[in-house]
């Protein structure tokens, strides 16, 4: 548990309703607010894959799927629960109509940017200590674990 002091208000109860996340800003993080069924948690906004925001993805239950590339985290602990889902999907029907040499540049360059992709680790989402003071929602800052 961290310090009392190192609480800041970062939103309105009333901002973040049962179901839903909000993206704040404070002391240079990007938050990820979610109310999971009337319980508070507290996340970095910046997806462990690759920054996407976590806020615009979609919340079921205490679990939040990245809108990039669908990687899962619970949001009471951070935690990784799956990889991103990485298929370049349909990319030989997308070049059919291209010359061979075309096809062959665009193949080799897709090709590279996967590998790259596949290299990139998904880490667990730092997670802050979060209470509500009447309507304020105040967040521990130095409290992620
Ligand atoms: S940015 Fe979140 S899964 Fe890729």
């Amino acid at each position: 548990m961290g310090e009392t002091m190192n609480f800041v208000k970062v939103a309105k109860v009333s901002e973040v309703p049962a179901g839903t996340m909000k993206h704040v800003e404070a002391g240079g993080k990007e938050l990820c607010i979610v109310n999971a069924g009337g319980r508070f948690s507290v996340i970095g906004d910046r997806c462990g894959h690759e920054n996407a925001r976590l806020s615009k993805g979609t919340l079921t239950g205490t679990i939040v799927t990245c809108p990039m590339h669908s990687s899962k985290f619970d949001v009471t602990t951070g935690k990784k629960l799956s990889d991103p889902i990485l298929e370049m999907g349909g990319l030989g029907g997308m070049l059919s109509g291209c010359p061979g040499n075309v096809k062959k540049a665009m193949t080799q360059m897709f090709q590279g940017i996967a590998e790259n992709q596949r290299l990139i680790r998904t880490y667990d989402q730092p997670v802050y200590e979060v209470k509500a003071d009447g309507n304020d929602l105040l967040v521990n800052l130095e409290g992620a674990k």
